[in-house]
């Protein structure tokens, strides 16, 4: 019978399995942490000797990997072995949308799921917990739960040797800011019934989290919540960018109106940040999931009202396209355009549904040739989503070493990634390399009027009528 964890494992090294495994190792220095993928090139780049390879960039994740790897952290392909010798296993994988049959384009795809779930059930040995950390549709715990049981018989129908707890416990990090969240968090939630299990979770949570922000629920609440979660911070960001096209045709200004509403406490300052539309691996997938799900239970005026907030989300990439099409005399033909930032927010190095990306598309579809800078995203990635959303179509990019390389010689710049680099950026510099009559889009409004006194760009902000 399970008296203590000792090993953890963690199916799937990415964005959430690496930090918050890690996070995980740095508290508890007596639990060995193994964090396992199929995918061999990521894990060697989770041991790599040069932290700079890390497969994920996110800020003080480098010193806790350098503090605690070799010795309670462990970055491995052996999946079954790591299973086999672990108290409790975390199920970490990724969740996108389906692609093909039932439910395609709205339902998650649970198949990396099952598959981890099947291993867990052929390998592990003992009374093991088995965490679910994807964040997955909800009642997918009695599907791990009926996985895990039916194979065990299977195995070894009179086996007693094995015993299977499964919780809920999704990830609330935002990449950018992971390390803090996990850190910090502004809540644990735990979602099961099996008191024991919970206790143990709980148990390690504690060590670092006050107690009062480690809550306990049904599993059906706890994999709802997260999904909740997720669509009301999405619907914030569509309510401040609707709200931004109507600024700039009234003489409203998006920040002014931003920082009044979010003053009265019942609404509160965050999310309510204007930009080119949320992205993020996330966002679009969980609201695709909660319309999936209310659709299935007949709740279609639930499910529109979700939609919404995803039309919102691309009508704003697409006016953004149309405006800076417009403003360049309705024609990109040989024309250079300089884009700052590809990655979905600020301090990361993911891509996965950037606005970057459908807004790169437009311009390129136009005929601009395009110059893209950003500061951890490589030439090879994006090449690759470039590639990826239009697989025919000649993708005339340049990847740009930094900010003024974009500009050489550029018509246009689009600012679409909030990092702090392009808040000091010299704009006389920039005005001295462009070709006139050059535009700076400030998509993701981070410049003040006066940083351009003095030069000859025009300036177009977001929700501010100049
Ligand atoms: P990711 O794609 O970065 O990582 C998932 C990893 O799982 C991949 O490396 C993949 O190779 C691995 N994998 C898949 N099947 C496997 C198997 N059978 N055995 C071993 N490895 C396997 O995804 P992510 O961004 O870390 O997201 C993981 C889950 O967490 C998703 O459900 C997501 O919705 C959720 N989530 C993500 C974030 C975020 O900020 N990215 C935050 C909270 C929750
Ligand atoms: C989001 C949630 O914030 C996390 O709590 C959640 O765990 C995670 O999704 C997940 O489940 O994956 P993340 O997508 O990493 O985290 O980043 P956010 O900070 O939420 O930003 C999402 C998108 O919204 C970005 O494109 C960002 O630029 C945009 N955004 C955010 C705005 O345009 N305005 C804002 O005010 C805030």
């Amino acid at each position: 019978m399970l008296s203590e964890i000792k090993n953890i494992c963690c199916i799937g090294a990415g964005y959430v399995g690496g930090p918050s495994m890690a996070v995980i190792a740095d508290k508890c220095p007596e639990i060995k942490v193994t964090v396992v993928d199929l995918d061999e090139e990521k894990i060697s780049n989770w041991n790599d000797s040069n932290l700079d390879k890390l497969p994920v960039y996110e800020p003080g994740l480098k010193e806790i990997i350098e503090r605690r790897r070799g010795k309670n952290l462990y970055f491995s392909t052996d999946v079954n072995k790591e299973i086999s010798s672990s108290d409790m296993i975390f199920l970490s994988v990724n969740t996108p949308t389906k692609t093909r049959g039932l439910g395609s384009g709205e339902a998650s795809d649970l198949k990396y799921i099952e598959s981890s779930a099947r291993q867990v059930a052929k390998y592990a040995t003992g009374e093991t917990i088995v965490v679910e950390k994807s964040t997955i549709p909800v009642k997918t715990a009695e599907t791990i739960e009926k996985i895990l049981i039916t194979s065990k018989k299977e195995k070894d129908p009179k086996s007693q040797h094995c015993i299977f707890h499964v919780l809920s416990n999704p990830e609330f990090l935002a990449e950018g800011t992971a390390i803090s969240d996990l850190n910090n968090p502004n809540r644990v939630l735990i979602g099961g019934e099996n008191k024991k299990a919970i206790n143990f979770l709980y148990k390690i949570y504690s060590r670092w989290v006050p107690t009062e922000k480690i809550i306990t629920t049904n599993i059906w609440s706890s994999e709802l919540s997260k999904l909740t979660a997720n669509a009301f911070l999405a619907q914030r960001v569509s309510s401040i960018n609707s709200i931004s096209a109507l600024c700039e045709v009234t003489g409203a200004n998006i920040l002014e109106v931003s920082k009044a509403v979010g003053m009265d406490d019942r609404i509160g300052q965050y999310f309510l940040k204007p930009g080119p539309g949320f992205g993020g691996s996330c966002f679009k997938k969980d609201i695709l999931n909660l319309i999936y799900i209310s659709k299935f239970y007949g709740l279609y005026e639930v499910a529109n009202y979700w939609k919404a907030v995803l039309q919102i989300n691309k009508w704003q990439q697409d006016r953004i396209s149309k405006i800076i099409v417009n403003k360049l005399f309705g024609n990109l033909s040989n024309k250079r355009v300089g884009i700052l930032g590809f990655s979905f927010k600020a301090n990361t190095n993911d891509t996965r549904e950037s606005p970057a990306i459908n807004i790169c598309k437009d311009l390129l579809e136009e005929g601009a040739n395009l110059a893209i800078f950003d500061p951890k995203v490589n030439e090879e990635k994006i090449f690759n989503e470039l590639k990826n959303i239009m697989p025919n179509k000649n993708v005339d990019v340049e990847a740009s070493k930094s900010a003024y390389e974009s500009a050489d010689g550029s018509d246009a710049i689009v600012i679409l990634t909030d990092w702090e680099d392009f808040k000091i950026i010299d704009w006389h510099k920039v005005d001295k390399a462009m070709r006139s009559p050059a535009w700076i889009f400030d998509c993701r409004n981070i410049l003040k009027k006066a940083d351009l006194e003095k030069t000859n760009l025009n300036l177009w902000q977001l929700g501010n009528n100049l």
